[in-house]
C-alpha cells in the first residue's frame, strides 16, 4: 500500500539545509521519495550533504542562497524550477538566533535577525507563491516558526518577534493563496539541539530549562519528521494556515 505521506515525483526546496533541522529535513523528504534541492550560504556543506544523500531513486542538488537578498532568492528558485520543472514543496527554514536583553540589543542585531527570520521568510514564501501560482497544481509551503513566538522568555526579543510574525504571516498567506491551491502552514518547534543552541542547551542553564519540559528532554530534528511529512504531503490537503507545535509539552508548562 502506498503511504499517504509518499512524496514520489514531488520536488522540494529546503532553505537553511547546511545544518541542523534543514539538513535533517533533506534526508526525511528524500526518504519519502521527493527530489530535493538544499539551499543556504555555505555551499561546501551543501555539496557534502547532497553527496551523502545521493541515492538511485531521487534527485538531490544544492544551490547557494542568501534569504535576505531578493536576487539570490529569485536565482535559487529559478535554478530549482529549471532542474525539476516545478516546485511542489518549500520548507522555509533558514534562521539565525539572537541573544541579549532588549535594553542592550543593538539596531544591527535587530536588523540582522528580522532580515533573516522575517523578511527572508517573506521573500522565500513570495517566490514560492509566485512559482506555485503559475502552475495550476499549486503546492505546499512550510514555515519554521518557534515556541519562542508564543511563550515569553528574556534575551530573545528580535527572534521572538520575528517568529510570532512568521506564524501570523503563515495565516495571512494561507488565506490569500488558497485560491491558487497553495497551502501555507508552519511548524513551531520547542528546543531542538542544533548548532544554533547546543552551547546553551548543554550548559547548566540548559539543564535547568530541560526540567521545565514535561517530557524532560530536548528534541532531536527527527522529532519534527511527523509534522514535516504531514504538511509536505497530501495527507494534510485540508490544512492551511495551521501551526503544528512540536515541543515535548514545553508550551503547556510556560503559558
Ligand atoms: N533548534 C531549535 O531549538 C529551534 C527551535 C525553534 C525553531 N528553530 C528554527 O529552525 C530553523 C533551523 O534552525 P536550526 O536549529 O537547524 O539552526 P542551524 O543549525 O543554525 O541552521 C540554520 C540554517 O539557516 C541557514 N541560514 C542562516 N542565515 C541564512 C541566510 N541569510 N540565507 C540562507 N540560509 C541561512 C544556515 O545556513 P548557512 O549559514 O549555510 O547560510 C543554516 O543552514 C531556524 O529557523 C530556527 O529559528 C530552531
Amino acid at each position: 500500500m502506498t503511504s499517504i505521506f509518499d512524496l514520489s515525483g514531488k520536488s522540494a526546496l529546503i532553505t537553511g539545509a547546511s545544518s541542523g533541522i534543514g539538513s535533517h529535513f533533506a534526508e526525511t523528504l528524500t526518504q519519502a521519495g521527493a527530489n530535493v534541492v538544499l539551499a543556504s550560504r555555505r555551499t561546501r556543506r551543501l555539496k557534502k550533504r547532497a553527496k551523502e544523500l545521493k541515492n538511485p531513486h531521487t534527485e538531490i542538488s544544492w544551490v547557494q542562497l542568501d534569504v535576505t537578498n531578493r536576487d539570490s532568492v529569485e536565482a535559487a528558485f529559478h535554478e530549482t524550477a529549471t532542474l525539476f520543472g516545478r516546485i511542489d514543496i518549500v520548507v522555509n527554514n533558514a534562521g539565525i538566533a539572537s541573544q541579549g536583553l532588549a535594553l542592550e540589543t543593538t539596531e544591527r542585531t535587530w536588523d540582522d535577525v528580522i532580515a533573516t527570520n522575517l523578511k527572508g521568510v517573506w521573500l522565500v514564501a513570495q517566490q514560492a507563491g509566485q512559482h506555485m501560482a503559475a502552475d495550476s497544481r499549486g503546492g505546499t509551503i512550510i514555515n519554521i516558526a518557534s515556541i519562542l513566538g508564543r511563550r515569553v522568555m528574556g534575551g530573545v526579543a528580535p527572534y521572538a518577534a520575528a517568529k510570532a510574525a512568521v506564524e501570523h504571516l503563515t495565516r495571512v498567506l494561507a488565506y490569500e493563496w488558497a485560491r491558487h491551491s497553495i497551502r501555507v502552514n508552519a511548524i513551531a518547534p520547542g528546543y531542538i539541539v542544533t548548532d544554533m543552541n547546543r552551547d546553551y542547551l548543554e550548559s547548566p542553564l540548559g539543564e535547568k530549562a530541560k526540567l521545565k519540559i514535561p517530557q524532560k528532554r530536548f528534541g532531536r530534528p527527527e522529532d519534527l519528521d511527523g509534522p514535516l511529512l504531514l504538511l509536505a504531503s497530501d495527507a494534510s490537503s485540508y490544512m492551511t494556515g495551521s501551526t503544528i507545535v512540536a515541543d515535548g509539552g514545553h508550551l503547556q508548562s510556560s503559558m
